[in-house]
C-alpha cells in the first residue's frame, strides 16, 4: 500500500518525507485554508515538494461540471499534466470526469461515503476513487467495510481503477486497508507518526542500546568500534 501525506504544511511535509517511504500527497479546499496563504502560491511549493516522482493529487471548488472541468484543465496547466484532478463524486462530478478523463487528464473521485459513487466515477474514467473512512464511521457505518466492497468492485468487474483511501484517524482503519491490499492511504501527519508512536518500541530501542554501552563504552555505536 502506497502513503501519502494528507495535509499542507510545507515543514510537516519535508520532515515525514524524510523520515516515512511517502508516495505522494493530497490536498482539498479545507486543508488549504488551514494555513491561509494563497491557495496557488501554496500548491506550486507543495507541487515542487513533491516533485516528479510523487503524486500529488488537488481538489476542484465548482458545483457545476462546466466549472469543474474549467478548474481541471488549469490545475493541470499550472501545476503539470501528471498532477491527478479532484473531482467530488456528485452528479455534475461524473459529468466532468467524463470529458476531463477523454482529453487525458488524471481524475480522482473524492467525497465517496457510498460504494456506488465510486462505481460511477470509475465508469466515468477516474483513476483513483478516495472514500472517507473516518468520515462514514461518524456516520454510524462501518468506513472500512466501504473501502473492502469498492475495492472488491474494482476486483469483481477488472476495473484499471485504484482506492486511494482517506479520512483516517487511526492506526487500526488503515492497517486493516493495508491488510486488504488497497492501493494508497492518504493520512494527516499524526496518524503516520502513530503507526510506530508506542512506549514499548521506544523502550526495546533504549535497552539494546544502554545493554551495547555496557560493553562498549557510553555514547559508542558499532561504527566506532
Ligand atoms: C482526502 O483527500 C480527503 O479530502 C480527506 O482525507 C478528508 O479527510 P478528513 O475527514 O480528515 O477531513
Amino acid at each position: 500500500m502506497r502513503l501519502l501525506i494528507d495535509d499542507a504544511n510545507i515543514e510537516e511535509i519535508r520532515r515525514l518525507m524524510d523520515l516515512y517511504p511517502i508516495s505522494g500527497g493530497t490536498t482539498n479546499p479545507s486543508i488549504l485554508a488551514k494555513y491561509g496563504d494563497d491557495p496557488w502560491t501554496l500548491l506550486k511549493k507543495l507541487r515542487t515538494l513533491y516533485g516528479e516522482e510523487r503524486d500529488f493529487h488537488v481538489q476542484t471548488i465548482a458545483m457545476d461540471a462546466d466549472g469543474m472541468i474549467g478548474e481541471g484543465r488549469h490545475i493541470a496547466e499550472v501545476l503539470g499534466k501528471n498532477t491527478f484532478v479532484k473531482i467530488p463524486c456528485i452528479p455534475e462530478g461524473f459529468k466532468a470526469m467524463k470529458t476531463l478523463s477523454k482529453e487525458g487528464y488524471r481524475i480522482t473521485g473524492t467525497c465517496i461515503y457510498t460504494p456506488l459513487q465510486a462505481y460511477l466515477a470509475i465508469e466515468s474514467g477516474a483513476q483513483y476513487v478516495a472514500p472517507y473512512v473516518d468520515r462514514i464511521d461518524n456516520m454510524g457505518y462501518d468506513g472500512v467495510e466501504v473501502v473492502k466492497i469498492i475495492q472488491d468492485i474494482i476486483d469483481n468487474n477488472g476495473y484499471e481503477a485504484k482506492v486511494l483511501a482517506a479520512s483516517f484517524k487511526n492506526s487500526q482503519q488503515v492497517l486493516e486497508l493495508c491488510a486488504y491490499g488497497i492501493d494508497s492511504a492518504t493520512c494527516v501527519p499524526s496518524v503516520i507518526d502513530n503507526f510506530t508512536n508506542s512506549a514499548a518500541i521506544l523502550a526495546a530501542v533504549e535497552k539494546f542500546r544502554s545493554d551495547f554501552e555496557k560493553t562498549a563504552g557510553q555514547g559508542k555505536t558499532m561504527a566506532e568500534l
